[in-house]
């Protein structure tokens, strides 16, 4: 059989794009017990089956492959801290967050998107993982979005629709990007000025497209990631978009120089509003934790 590369096999894997659990349950001492899950499916409608795949490294995994009850708490887009708590935290993980028990007395975690509680139906032995599969006993859903999850980072779909329709709507839409490489950015000069590489949108190109041309039509090899920042500026009436990206390489091509997360304080950058993304890109950096600014270019709500 071939011989397949484990991380690469582990990219390919995560390059399905999906939403975010959180798989809850009770030990047999009362602790509540929770992992971050991604490998959640709906499997059957008559009898309501779902399934979730906890893995044997689990620190919980004794009381997942042996409940008879669990949760299944699906996250909306504004819980990735609540995700990152659920993935590394090593601090007690329930005392973090808001969560009431269900008629079982599994942890429902309060603000999720939807709850399924589940009875366990069949817990089977793959590889390195279980198959849990549980029967819903009872569930609850609300409006909104869930969060997202693609390629090893977070996203959510309503912004990322957001700077889409922008960007085929409106008329002036400059659409930049934030390329990262081993702790540097890629940052340009212009008339004594730093700024970020730009270029703007043809009608009706959406940004990601636009962004990625741009990105080939210079020979940068980056991963485009999720958005970060959408602003308008009313003056001028250009609506700014920025991206994330992560290159392969420290190549440049003449787009400008990589300069140190670090040293991004002491920058001068074209527009406070590049200045104050940049800041926040610096601060969040720190812990791979990014929101997405939308708002004026003065004014706005990081989500
Ligand atoms: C987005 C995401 C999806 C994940 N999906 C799974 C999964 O489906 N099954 C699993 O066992 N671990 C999954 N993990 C990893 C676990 O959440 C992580 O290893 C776990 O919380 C560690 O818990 P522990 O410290 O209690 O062992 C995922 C992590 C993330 C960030």
């Amino acid at each position: 059989m071939k011989q397949l590369d484990p991380k690469m096999l582990r990219n390919a894997f995560g390059s399905y794009m999906t939403g975010v659990t959180v798989i809850t349950a009770m030990s047999n001492d009362g602790t509540p017990v929770g992992f971050t899950a991604n490998s959640f499916t709906s499997v059957s409608l008559n009898p309501p089956l779902l399934l979730v795949c906890p893995a044997k490294s689990l620190s919980s995994f004794d009381v997942f492959a042996n409940c008879d009850s669990f949760v299944v708490n699906i996250l909306s887009e504004d819980q990735q801290a609540i995700s990152n708590i659920f993935a590394g935290s090593k601090a007690d993980r329930f005392s973090q967050i808001e969560w009431h028990k269900d008629e079982q007395g599994n942890p429902v975690i309060d603000g999720a998107l939807t709850h399924f509680s589940c009875k366990t139906d069949r817990n089977l032995d793959a590889g390195d993982h279980h198959l849990l599969v549980g029967e819903v006993l009872d569930f609850s859903s609300r409006e909104g979005h869930g969060l997202g999850y693609a390629s090893g980072g977070y996203f959510s779909l309503a912004l990322e629709r957001e700077a889409a329709e922008i960007s085929t709507q409106e008329k002036h839409v400059s659409v930049g990007v934030i390329i990262e490489h081993n702790g540097k950015v890629l940052l340009s000069q212009k008339d004594g000025k730093v700024s970020l590489p730009s270029t703007t949108t043809d009608d009706n190109t959406n940004a990601v497209s636009t962004i990625q041309q741009f990105l080939a039509d210079n020979g940068i090899d980056a991963q485009l990631g999720a958005v970060f920042s959408i602003y308008e500026n009313s003056k001028t009436n250009t609506n700014y978009i920025f991206y994330r990206a992560i290159a392969q390489s420290s190549n440049t091509k003449g787009l400008g120089e990589y300069i140190a997360i670090d040293d991004i304080a002491e920058q001068d950058f074209a527009t406070s509003a590049m200045n104050s993304m940049m800041t926040r890109y610096a601060t969040e950096s720190k812990n791979g934790l990014y929101g997405v600014y939308v708002g004026q270019e003065e004014q706005g709500r990081v989500h």
